[in-house]
């Protein structure tokens, strides 16, 4: 098999036979075989061996067919680095032992230690690059939504203490944005150094904020993160998470190649908002998952349709798998994307 560059191609706003399509948290809760590799090893038992994790990130490549691949890991996985306690609790998700409250519990995070700490992150990025047919995307968690998580110390609804902090506390939310900011860079400059193909920043939870406090309060770091890695040829994607329609005007500029939309603005719409430019990633609600195939593909199409007319598009959700999803649609989802975009370039 050759190797299939159409997911870079589409980066590049460049000529495609098909539209490319990977899925965000593709990889595999909702596979019966890695639901069996998860009764013996919790996620971060999976990332510390590298063969593992690296067996895992090809698993939805081969049984869903999908163009790229997402690195196996957790956008938690680097805090330890910088002094976070964490575990990844089933049913909840990121827990920390030792959440921030107050300006010193900031100033005591440490750089990054990528080489040292998260050596079995570069090895499995390593082993990826020589086994792949498809490339590589690696990915960090964006400033705003990792500091939710240490923040509020678990997944919240509201964000209460992060916006509290922000609001009541600027200069120390400016440092710790600072500090995410940092260590994203170093992480996803070594992601590359090791044979990652593109990388995704992900901003789950940005779209909890109003315009103007993300441009206050976040968008300087996200802006500095990608003018820092703008050095780097590979493509680079922010996704500005759930909800984060009313952001995509303030995002035309970010020296990004793509930006994920959700599904509540249409493609053809986040297109007009980012103002042009931009190759756009998106954006089926996943729940939609649920329906009868014939349902799925219809909404399917209706979102290629749009995607298709401009240069630079790349199927996605507008949000993560869920473990519900069912294998067998996701394979003939992926299959459907393919046979509909390319009957419709070639006419
Ligand atoms: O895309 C992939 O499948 C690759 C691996 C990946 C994981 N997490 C593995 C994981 C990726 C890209 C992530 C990103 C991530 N993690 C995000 C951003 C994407 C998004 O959904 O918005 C966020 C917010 C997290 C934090 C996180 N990790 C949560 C909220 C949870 C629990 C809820 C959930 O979705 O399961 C996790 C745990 C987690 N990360 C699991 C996996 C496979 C499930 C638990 C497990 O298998 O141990």
């Amino acid at each position: 098999m050759s190797y299939n560059d159409r997911f870079i191609r589409a980066t590049r706003k460049e000529q495609v036979d098909a539209v490319p399509v990977w899925y965000m948290r593709q990889a595999g809760r909702y596979d019966p075989d890695y639901r069996k590799i998860k009764e013996k090893y919790s996620l971060l038992d999976i990332c510390k061996q590298p063969e593992l994790a690296a067996e895992v990130t090809m698993m939805p490549v081969k049984k869903l067919g999908v163009d790229a691949a997402i690195l196996y890991s957790d956008i938690m996985n680097p805090v330890a680095s910088i002094g976070i306690d964490f575990d990844i609790v089933a049913g909840i998700g990121p827990v920390i032992h030792n959440p921030i409250t107050c300006a010193a519990d900031v100033e005591r995070l440490k750089p990054i230690d990528v080489e040292g700490d998260l050596g079995h992150v570069l090895e499995t990025i390593a082993i990826l690059d020589r086994e792949l047919q498809v490339p590589l995307i690696t990915f960090a968690g964006a400033p705003f939504t990792i500091a939710s998580y240490l923040i509020e110390g678990k997944p919240s609804r509201n964000y209460l203490k992060t916006k509290e902090l922000m609001y009541s506390q600027p200069d120390v939310w400016h440092q710790l944005m600072a500090k995410l900011g940092d260590m994203a860079i170093t992480y996803l400059r070594a992601h590359i150094r090791s044979g990652g193909k593109a990388f995704q920043l992900f901003d789950s939870w940005a779209g909890a904020l109003s315009p103007a406090d993300f441009r206050t309060f976040v968008q300087p770091t996200v802006e500095r993160i990608f003018a820092e890695l703008g050095d780097l040829p590979q493509p680079k994607i922010y996704f500005p998470g759930v909800s984060s329609g009313e952001l995509l005007p303030l995002l035309g500029d970010l020296q990004a190649d793509v930006i994920g939309l959700d599904w509540r603005v249409s493609i053809q719409e986040g297109r007009r908002r980012l103002g042009g430019g931009k190759a756009v990633q998106g954006n089926l609600d996943p729940t939609v998952l649920t329906a009868p195939m014939s349902v799925i593909e219809n909404r399917a199409a209706e979102i290629i349709d749009q995607g298709l007319q401009e240069p630079g598009f790349i199927f996605n959700l507008g949000h993560g798998l869920f473990p519900e999803a069912s294998l067998s649609k996701l394979a003939e989802l992926t299959a459907f994307i393919h046979s509909y975009s390319a009957k419709a370039i070639a006419a």
